[in-house]
């Protein structure tokens, strides 16, 4: 399965080459791809802000490769000052979004790295080496995942399902070819997949831009829906499994992903079908104990309030909170590379952190 995965790899986001940070710009797909060049940290967290890069692990990658920019540009100062340099790029690039944890987790890996230099290291070249690391770890992580979740498709039902995924964690949001779309993606290569339903995920609109294109970029059989209709396709029946990333993990297992999640997790309860969340360990952040803990980014209300630059509501303001917290007894089951949780509980969550670490 493995081979399989990586020949049907074809979408990626992030390139590392010459020395430059090379960013898809997200907000353009699929009428256009773009691709922009970096090589400052405050631009990439710019980019990361303005959601030119988005996805959980994706930020942390950019951000680790932020660093290697931010190290470059000082390579003429002496190393203490340096060093008090890249303390104040990392300041700048965590504070670019809240909720994914991903990318302070990029970044302490990063400081991490730059605290145990040896006298005769390359500054620059062990953060490049450290920050490529990050970018490939992150794709392992996907394809374990990939495998460990259709495995979990297939215990359940061994004929094809019908899936239905939220926002987009795919290749676009990643290193790899995704987390929950990594699931998608190999039980489509295993037989296992009738059709996907992609929820439109207003207002950014992921599934309809991002998750359609992606899978069907690689012939799997997607329908789009309006969030709202969820709930209706659920009770018709066909609906085996509800499969999502995350943005952060809290030591109980509660989960923060992309707002609308949190509503999917209940209908899928009172509907009777599954509900898995697929990330890679650098998502679960031991030190909350619970998902209230996780804060919530607030964006621009305009992002409702207009389409396309254009105002189509009425003159009212607008509250848009972009992620919600599925409490973890809503949750079957959450995947992730070093293995699998079901009914997640804080002992069980403990007990997956104490295996080996993820790079
Ligand atoms: O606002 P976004 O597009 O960055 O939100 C992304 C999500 O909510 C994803 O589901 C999550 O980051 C997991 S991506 C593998």
């Amino acid at each position: 399965m493995r081979e399989q995965l990586l020949a049907a790899e074809q979408i990626q986001a992030i390139h590392w080459r010459d020395d430059a940070l090379y960013l898809l710009d997200q907000r353009l797909l699929p009428q256009q791809q773009v691709w922009l060049a970096f090589d400052s940290a405050a631009g990439v967290a710019r980019a990361i802000a303005e959601m030119i890069v988005r996805g959980a692990p994706a930020i942390g990658i950019a951000a680790a490769y932020a660093v290697v920019l931010a190290a470059r540009q000082r390579r003429d100062q002496a190393l203490p000052a340096q060093l008090a340099g890249l303390e104040a790029d990392c300041r700048l690039l965590a504070a670019a979004r809240p909720t994914a944890v991903n990318l302070s987790w990029a970044l302490n890996c990063m400081r991490e790295r730059w605290l145990r230099l040896r006298p005769g290291e390359d500054l620059l070249q062990v953060l490049e080496a450290e920050a490529r690391g990050i970018h490939a770890s992150d794709r392992e992580a996907n394809l374990t995942m990939a495998q460990y979740g259709m495995e979990q498709i297939r215990r359940h039902q061994a004929s094809r399902q019908c899936l239905l995924t939220h926002c987009n964690a795919g290749a676009l949001a990643t290193g790899g070819f995704g987390t929950a779309l990594g699931v998608i993606r190999a039980a489509h290569l295993a037989g296992l997949v009738e059709r996907v339903y992609a929820d439109e995920t207003r207002p950014w609109l992921q599934g309809a831009r991002l998750t359609a294109w992606e899978l069907a970029e690689d012939g799997v059989p997607v329908y789009l829906n309006a969030d709202v209709a969820a709930a209706h396709l659920m009770k018709s029946g066909e609906i085996t499994w509800v499969i999502v990333g995350a943005d952060r993990i809290a030591a109980n297992g509660d989960v923060a992903n992309k707002i609308g999640t949190y509503q999917l997790a209940i209908n899928a309860m009172h509907h009777g079908l599954r509900f898995m969340v697929v990330a890679p360990s650098s998502t679960i952040d031991m030190s909350l104990a619970h998902g209230d803990d996780i804060p919530i980014e607030e964006r621009d209300g305009r992002e409702l309030l207009e389409l396309g630059g254009q105002r189509v509501a009425a003159e009212v303001p607008a509250v848009n909170p972009v992620f919600d917290v599925t409490p973890a007894d809503l949750i079957d089951v959450i995947v992730t590379e070093k293995g699998v949780v079901e009914r997640p509980t804080e002992e069980k969550m403990a007990q997956l952190m104490s295996r080996k670490r993820l790079h």
